[in-house]
């Protein structure tokens, strides 16, 4: 349960909440191993590492160049019989995973691009038992000013920070950004309660792309990273946002 991915800055900060998520989650169901859905989860960058440590992993995404990859993954890592790979979306999540049929929804960089963000975060709240978490990743649109501002494009910055769907204009390939109250909203009107909001991607996004892949320097990064994200200061910058959100047991208030 404790394995580790290899350190990249870019995602552990989200493994180290998301590690911490599971641990008391099997704690306090009393099973090692979790029913997880990775809605959206592409190639397995979540769900390999996941099945690796002994759970059971379905995967929905509409993409089969990412399913395809996924299925030659798992095979490599030998964990193809722990994940299953459906191709479907956000919308399809209830003809897929039964009402209560998951201990935790992985969404990462998905709600920026469904074409229902309200429908997707219900769907992903029927899909968890009482007491399961939803595991959340979001680009922030403050994050998302900054780099326009900082690569000299002030017009995408300021229509970014003024639009009410954090978007540049009509090339912006994505349909929406969040910040920390809109996604706590969203997630609380599907019935979910925030336990946590996290920070990720403060400064991996902004350094150069040779600092982030070279392996001494990522690990100092990653240690940088994990010290500035704990800082609520940098939390409104960062690239993206990790929402840990718990479906409230039988009976208990969110
Ligand atoms: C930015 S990638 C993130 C992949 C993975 N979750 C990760 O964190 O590495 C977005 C993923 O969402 C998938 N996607 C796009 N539209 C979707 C939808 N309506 N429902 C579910 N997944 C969708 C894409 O195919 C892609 O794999």
């Amino acid at each position: 349960m404790n394995e580790r991915v290899r350190r990249n800055p870019r995602t552990e900060a989200i493994w180290t909440q998301l590690y911490e998520a599971l641990a008391a989650l099997s704690t306090s169901t009393g099973r090692r191993e979790l029913d997880i859905v990775d809605l959206g989860g592409g190639s397995g960058v979540f769900a390999v590492p996941l099945a690796r440590i002994g759970h059971r992993v379905t995967v929905v995404d509409p993409s089969p160049n990412a399913l395809a990859t996924l299925a030659r993954r798992a095979a490599e890592e030998g964990v193809g019989d722990q994940i299953s790979a459906v191709q479907g979306d956000a919308a399809g999540l209830a003809g897929v995973v039964g009402p209560d049929g998951a201990d935790v929804v992985l969404c990462h960089g998905v709600l920026e691009v469904v074409d229902d963000v309200g429908g997707a975060v219900t769907a992903i709240a029927a899909a968890l038992r009482p007491g399961g978490v939803a595991s959340v990743v979001v680009a922030q649109r403050y994050a998302a000013v900054l780099a326009k501002a900082l690569a000299g494009h002030l017009g995408d910055a300021r229509r970014l920070l003024d639009d009410p769907d954090g978007r540049w204009g009509a090339s912006d390939p994505l349909p929406r950004r969040f910040d920390e109250d809109g996604v706590r909203a969203l997630l609380a009107g599907a019935g979910l309660a925030v336990d946590e909001v996290h920070g990720v991607r403060v400064l991996t996004d902004l350094v150069a792309g040779s600092v982030v892949d070279d392996p001494a320097e990522a690990a100092a990064l990653a240690e940088l990273e994990a010290a500035v994200v704990a800082h609520p200061a940098f939390r409104a910058v960062a690239a993206a946002l990790h929402v840990l959100a718990r479906r409230p047991a039988a009976g208990g208030v969110p």
